[in-house]
């Protein structure tokens, strides 16, 4: 029977306060709209941005609740507003929380992937009406960044949507909503890495390890992985890290050590943590005099110090968001490249969980022991869960030395 023009009853994880754990509700979704489509998600990520959401302190970003997080997946289209043209359904998508809307002077550019089409609606969880299309007993329900994946259905603007091909294992290609094509691209695309290159990469999680597989991807010579996690550090060498360096193992900043083991800094360093110690140290190990550190973590906490007289030998900063991809367009490459083997994704998945396990996943990432977990919407577990809500601000602080004490 079809759904179409109706409100779907479904399972959500929905954020009801700051701080504390996603709870399972019923929740209704409305038909999608004029250019909209409602999607049924069948795989998420869970990325360590919404974690952050939740749990973090931050000033940056608006929190508003009841929410539902996730913005990490893929699903399948099950019908589409007025004037959609692109979509149908049963095709197989991926939602975006960078749109690309193709008529704006940006899309038109070749200099930035950063369509502003309804860039403030989504930032605030709504659509570009200014209402979400969830609700829970007649309560709006925000959208996180214009998507909620943690919801067995949802409905996104259709210049948020990237149709990709009809064989792509969605509970695998779901990660390129987020982490891997960030890291992936941070190194292709804003870094520019250029073969027989000098690179390091600063944290180990999907981002990161994604940053290491782009450095690979274009033929650097030397990949130096910098984590304090050691399981981490030897993920790193499977996706192509030639070097790992731990932080803790040294009494001098870590950046002190890049310079003396490169011979004056390397060529590119990716910065794939979010905490202004670490991109400080990133910036500062790279060659002063050509050297390209790309910032890929996110961070709300104040208090980043650069000197900038560093860059005047000829350094470069740059940032970058969804790792400059154009979202419509190259989501669907970055699904070929990974059906042709060409790019990894397997590899990243260190546990899947159902919904009801969500809550789980985010004690994974705290404790360091996940890469990505992905939630499989449609598959409940039996028992209650357990699960202890971190305290607010618990962000894994990244040690940038190991300090002189007991260190080697
Ligand atoms: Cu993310
Ligand atoms: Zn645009």
């Amino acid at each position: 029977m079809s759904t179409k023009g109706q409100v779907i009853k479904c399972k959500a994880a929905v954020a009801w306060e700051h701080g504390k754990p996603l709870v399972i509700e019923d929740v209704e979704v409305a038909p999608p709209q004029a250019h909209e489509v409602r999607v049924k998600i069948v795989a998420t990520g869970v990325c360590h941005t919404d974690l952050e959401y939740l749990y973090g302190r931050g000033k940056g970003m608006i929190r508003q609740f009841p929410l539902v997080l996730g913005h990490e997946a893929a699903g399948e289209v099950e019908s589409v507003g007025a004037g959609v043209t692109g979509f149908s359904p049963g095709d197989k998508v991926i939602p975006l929380f960078l749109p690309q809307c193709g008529e704006c002077e940006r899309c038109k550019g070749t200099k930035t992937n950063q369509c502003r089409k309804n860039w403030a609606n989504t930032q605030t969880g709504v659509l570009a009406d200014g209402t979400s299309r969830i609700s829970y007993q007649g309560q709006q329900v925000y959208q996180f960044i214009g998507v909620g994946s943690f919801s067995q259905y949802t409905v996104v603007p259709d210049t948020s949507l990237a149709k990709i091909r009809s064989d792509a294992p969605l509970d695998k290609v779901c990660l390129l909503g987020c982490g891997v094509s960030t890291g992936y691209g941070a190194a292709l695309n804003t870094g520019k890495v250029e073969e027989n290159s000098t690179c390091a990469v600063f944290g180990l999680g999907a981002v990161g390890l994604a940053a290491v597989m782009g450095c690979h991807a274009a033929g650097a010579k030397r990949i130096i992985g910098v984590d304090y996690n050691p399981d981490k550090l030897a993920k790193a060498v499977a996706f192509g890290a030639t070097d790992c360096v731990n932080p803790k193992d040294h009494c001098k900043p870590i950046q002190e050590v890049l310079m003396e083991m490169t011979g004056g800094g390397v060529d590119y360093a990716l910065e794939c943590v979010g905490q202004p110690a670490v991109m400080t140290s990133a910036f500062e190990s790279t060659s002063d005099a050509g050297g390209t550190c790309v910032i890929a973590g996110w961070t709300e906490t104040e208090g980043l110090t650069l000197q900038i007289e560093k860059l005047l030998l000829g350094r470069t900063l740059k940032g970058t968001y969804f790792g400059g991809w154009k979202s419509v367009q190259d989501v669907p490459k970055l699904v070929d490249a990974y059906m042709n083997q060409k790019l990894k994704l397997d590899e990243f998945i260190t546990h899947t969980l159902p919904l009801d396990r969500v809550n789980s996943a985010f004690d994974l990432i705290r404790r360091g022991e996940s890469i990505r977990t992905v939630i499989g919407l449609w598959s409940r577990s039996d028992g209650p869960a357990e699960f202890k809500a971190p305290p607010l601000d618990d962000v894994n602080e990244f040690p940038t030395s190991g300090g002189c004490e007991g260190s080697k």
